[in-house]
């Protein structure tokens, strides 16, 4: 099986999708290129997409080990995977176990504040409209996702986060809230996308010093050495 990455599909903010000679396989290429606020705030994290690369392939193979379905096939090189070609269902979950962010300038409760109970949110994926958060009536209205299917994206980003923070309590962070995308390949819903410190809020156990974006959004210093201080807790790895 000799794949070959072929024409640009897709650039993101953080990733570029082409197609591959397998029309089942995408080819993903990592960035470094950050954003923040739906766009408005712009800046380069170095080797970001090497880290980030690394940190969710690692991620994607230990839920995949769980018996998680995911789109990723294999890691080719430093900065890019091979992965399943979904339809990405056009809806962000993030699923919160402490409070922070936007929950916090939302409903008033300091970060940091313990969640009695995980708290699950969806926001439209659409850049014009700014990601609004929305509930399971809108995702019907929008005909975003059957109610199968949002039953499924529910479940597993809920069995996600409980293998996450269990393995990341052993690394001494603590798993503070985290976004998903799911898609569509071959009639099943799948993981996607990514799972890095772009996409999760980690603090160390100890200190609560955050190892992630927030540091880029808040101008806290030190971004770069944050997600190889994640990588170097995950895999023993330092790049
Ligand atoms: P929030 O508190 O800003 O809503 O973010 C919740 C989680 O989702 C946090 O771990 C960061 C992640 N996230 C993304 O991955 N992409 C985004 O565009 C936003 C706003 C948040
Ligand atoms: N990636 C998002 C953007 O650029 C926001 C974020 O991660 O905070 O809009």
């Amino acid at each position: 099986m000799d794949i070959q990455k072929q024409e640009l599909l897709y650039e993101g903010k953080a990733k570029k999708v082409y197609k591959t000679t397998d029309p089942d396989l995408y080819w993903v290429e990592y960035k470094d290129d950050a954003t923040a606020f739906d766009g408005k705030k712009k800046g380069t994290i170095m080797n970001k997409g090497i880290l980030n690369n690394k940190i969710s392939t690692h991620f994607f193979n230990l839920l995949e080990s769980k018996g998680i379905p995911t789109h990723l096939v294999k890691q080719v090189n430093d900065r890019e995977q091979i992965v399943k070609a979904a339809k990405i269902i056009m809806v962000e979950v993030v699923v919160r176990n402490i409070a922070a962010g936007s929950l916090s300038k939302r409903i008033g409760l300091p970060e940091g504040t313990m969640l009695p109970r995980t708290v699950l949110e969806f926001y439209y994926k659409d850049d014009a409209l700014g990601d609004p958060l929305i509930n399971e009536y809108h995702i019907y209205a929008l005909n975003l996702a059957t109610p199968e299917q949002v039953q499924t994206i529910s479940s597993i980003a809920l069995q996600v986060n409980d293998i996450l923070r269990e393995y990341l309590k052993d690394k001494k962070i603590d798993l503070i809230d985290f976004k998903l995308e799911f898609g569509i390949h071959k009639g099943e819903v799948i993981l996607a996308d990514e799972i890095s410190p772009d996409t999760c809020r980690f603090w160390d156990v100890e200190t609560k010093e955050k190892l992630d974006k927030d540091r880029f959004r808040r101008d806290l210093g030190n971004v770069e050495e944050a997600y190889r201080e994640v990588l170097r807790r995950l895999t023993g790895e330092s790049i």
